[in-house]
């Protein structure tokens, strides 16, 4: 069985104060979760340690940063490598935020490096796609998507492949109150895996994580985790609520 995330992106949010709270709330909590599901949390560089900490003797939790830079050490100040992420104990790291794609100008070539920065050090990425309104109007997301998959994504052996996360998160929907339906996240992630079976075949497409992203919350989250191709989520804003985060996770360990 494919494994089943709840992610929380905390975004640039949080004083340490603030995210030790939020932390705290949620590690106290007991959820019932089976084998084959997860939950990962992303916050700030600066708070990854104290995450791992905190959350190294809860079964099923994880952590992951939300970046991490194209090359493994050297002369760039203000990055941070894979390898440190490794070294500090992280498992996951998003990478292709649209976020990051938008504000810092990173291309499909260096979300491939990136890519392979992650696996080369032996964390999971969370690969994220997604097309912007303009596109979703003139109906052309499905090429959109497979563009950004082949550009990043399809470099990959089918090995490492099995090691990625895809998070699909159309960019109208991130931030805006405005998600996807049921019906759009089904039909997008059925598409993107219906292209990672034309690449790699039947049973990596079959065995791939795809999480929704995109004003998820507890309110949406049981109809868009009952789609038979959404296998999670990737959360924003609702992630930074502990009562509301908690609920996600509930939502996702009653779904599959
Ligand atoms: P929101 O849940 O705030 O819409 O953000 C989604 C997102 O970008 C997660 O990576």
């Amino acid at each position: 069985m494919r494994k089943k995330i709840a992610a929380a992106n905390w975004k640039m949010h949080c004083t340490l104060t603030e995210a030790t709270a939020l932390a705290e709330r949620i590690a106290h909590t007991s959820f019932s979760l089976s084998e084959h599901q997860e939950v990962v949390i992303c916050p700030p560089f600066v708070y990854l340690m104290m995450l791992r900490q905190m959350l190294q003797q809860k079964p099923h939790f994880h952590v992951g940063a939300q970046n991490c830079f194209t090359e493994s050490s050297g002369a760039y100040t203000g990055e941070i490598s894979a390898s440190m992420l490794a070294s500090i104990g992280v498992e996951y790291v998003i990478i292709g935020h649209s976020e990051r794609r938008q504000y810092f100008g990173e291309t499909s070539g260096m979300l491939a490096r990136k890519l392979d920065m992650a696996l080369q050090h032996g964390l999971k990425p969370i690969f994220c796609c997604g097309e912007p309104l303009e596109v979703r109007q003139q109906e052309a997301q499905n090429a959109y998507v497979l563009t950004q998959l082949k550009e990043s994504l399809f470099h990959l052996s089918a090995e490492q492949l099995a090691r990625v996360i895809i998070a699909y998160e159309p960019i109208w929907a991130i931030g805006t109150g405005l998600n996807a339906t049921p019906h759009q996240a089904q039909q997008m992630h059925a598409f993107i895996r219906h292209c990672i079976s034309e690449q790699y075949g039947t049973q990596p497409a079959q065995d791939i994580t795809i999480l929704y992203g995109g004003s998820l919350k507890a309110s949406n989250a049981a109809e868009l985790f009952a789609c038979p191709d959404v296998d999670g989520g990737l959360v924003g804003g609702a992630s930074l609520k502990a009562e509301e985060f908690k609920q996600i996770i509930n939502a996702l360990s009653a779904a599959h």
